[in-house]
């Protein structure tokens, strides 16, 4: 029996009216890896940041290391050896893998290293430690998310840890990078460290958890082994109902016309010679891996690179997309993947925010904004996509990480598009919200015939939900399927490229 590392007894947060967290108890054993997982908004990022002490709960207990204290302060929760790594890993990207790694020492120990040799040493051996090789001198902002994770890593055992959280450490990884990712977690439990990760991943729960435990509405519905639970008992903790996808099939295409089609699109050092076309009422998948060029392929849909060469369609007819104003004005609309940065404007309201790409068709004549129009659409999106939040009028920001995402959505489905660009549209987003928003784009697919494009890295997402699956390796499409004559293996295996070589 291992012994308890971490107690949370009883824990309550509320913000405003908004209940995060209902009396929350929780143990954590010495050197296990313990899964949080739990719908966008169930209080997950809130639980942990009472335990960095980033947060003060209202009420509750904490024992670490079979001391109790209401609540911890920030410098208490690291001295107790507590480490946490956040979604945006709050590194320093212009400083240098050795300074960012570095830099923590110096906060940890109270002074400063003036000795480059020595900083060297510190990056140097913390790196060797976790078994990863990155370049010192490498400014961080030039490295990949994954290897941003390892260097967060890297830093955060330099205190003595005892404890390291981890809030969404895939959500941005491909498979091999995750990979590398979970050989380093198992090294550091080896070690005895105990990790506590979020992920909204199924397979990856199953794969790396000793336990697991499920929070709804900022309460918590199980603890449990992960060998105890399968994938559909673990779909019913976390959303409360049955799911289960079904292929997706577009039907029959021959009476439509083509609504969008590329021909030979090529961008220097991005993809070359990309050719597709797309019926009215398909959703297309794009898959393969990161770097494969397919965000810079998403974005010159949209206007937002310049193809260098090529052709593009909109019914049949030649377009001119050099801008996303022209992708708009085609009808195209774009989701993009990163959604804190391209996707909304944090300090304006969840309301603004929805309605800022269709502004036009809220606007009345002199410019005056409907107000009535603008709350009703604004609602029926909270809705239909089924955003939690306390008002419309509160900044987006206060929503969480998926209800963020789901927020971008809505905004661009607002502008009616006939064309819908996706890009990574259900990264972060909890597995009932997910299949509420694969079962919307079948409905705009199947229903108001739109042409949808998604591109994703998630297996499952892309088989089921995307009647036809082009494969794009270091910017060509090397292969197209029907997504029924494809399993999830079959799948993988193309985007790896282990079985057919082209040109
Ligand atoms: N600073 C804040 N101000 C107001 N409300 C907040 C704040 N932080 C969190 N909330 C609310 O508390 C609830 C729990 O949010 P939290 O971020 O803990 O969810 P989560 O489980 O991490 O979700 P996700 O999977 O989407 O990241 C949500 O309803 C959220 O809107
Ligand atoms: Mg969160």
């Amino acid at each position: 029996m291992a012994e308890t590392l971490l107690e949370l007894r009883e824990i309550s947060k509320s913000f405003g009216g908004v209940k995060a967290l209902d009396r929350v108890s929780l143990t954590l054993k010495k050197g296990e890896i313990h899964c949080l997982a739990g719908e966008n908004g169930s209080g997950k990022s809130t639980l942990i940041k009472i335990i960095s002490g980033f947060y003060k709960s209202d009420h509750g207990a904490i024992t670490f290391d079979g001391k109790t204290n209401k609540n911890l302060s920030i410098s208490e929760s690291i001295h107790m050896g507590i480490q946490v790594i956040y979604q945006d890993l709050s590194i320093f990207p212009n400083l240098t893998v050795m300074e960012n790694i570095s830099m923590n020492y110096e906060l940890f120990n109270r002074k400063k290293i003036v000795n480059w040799k020595m900083k060297k040493r510190i990056a140097k051996e913390s790196l060797e430690h976790i078994g990863i090789s990155i370049p010192l001198n490498e400014p961080v902002e030039n490295l990949s998310v994954a290897d941003k994770q390892l260097v967060a890593i890297a830093r955060s055992i330099l205190y003595r840890v005892r404890l390291i959280i981890m809030d969404e450490p895939t959500s941005a990884l491909t498979r091999n990078e995750v990979d590398k990712l979970f050989r380093v977690i198992r090294q550091l439990q080896s070690e005895g460290i105990t990790i506590l990760f979020v992920s909204h991943k199924l397979d990856e729960v199953f794969e790396i958890s000793d336990r697991f435990t499920v929070l709804r509405n900022g309460k918590i519905i199980v603890t449990d082994s992960t060998a105890n639970i399968d994938n559909d008992k673990f779909i019913y903790y976390m959303t409360g109902r049955q799911i289960r996808e079904e292929y997706f099939s577009a039907g029959n295409r021959t009476r439509d016309t083509c609504l969008f089609k590329v021909e030979n699109l090529s961008l220097t050092n991005a993809f070359k010679d990309v050719s597709f076309e797309i019926y009215p009422g398909e959703i297309l998948g794009i898959t393969g891996l990161l770097g494969s060029g397919r965000t810079e392929l998403a974005k010159a849909l949209f206007g937002l690179y310049k193809a260098g060469a090529g052709k593009i369609y909109v019914d049949n007819i030649p377009a001119r997309i050099g801008s996303p104003r022209d992708a708009v004005k085609h009808g195209i609309a774009y989701v993009p993947e990163d959604r804190l940065t391209e996707g909304l404007f944090l300090n304006q309201s969840v309301r603004d925010n929805l309605a800022i790409s269709s502004i036009d068709n809220l606007t009345e004549r002199w410019g005056r904004v409907n107000k009535a129009r603008l709350e009703k659409s604004t609602d029926s999106w909270v809705a239909k996509l089924s955003i939690k939040l306390n008002k419309t009028s509160d900044p987006i920001s206060t929503l969480s990480g998926g209800n963020q995402q789901k927020a971008v959505l809505g905004k661009w489905l607002e502008t009616k598009p006939r064309v819908l660009v996706l890009n990574g549209p259900t990264v972060g987003v909890d597995i009932g919200s997910k299949f509420d928003i694969h079962a919307l784009l079948r409905s705009l697919a199947a229903e108001k015939k739109l042409a949808i494009i998604l591109i994703s890295d998630d297996i499952a997402e892309v088989l089921k939900n995307c009647n036809r699956i082009l494969i794009i390796n270091r910017g060509r499409i090397v292969n197209e399927r029907i997504n029924t004559d494809l399993d999830e293996k079959q799948l993988t295996a193309l985007i790896m490229n282990r079985q057919e070589k082209t040109g």
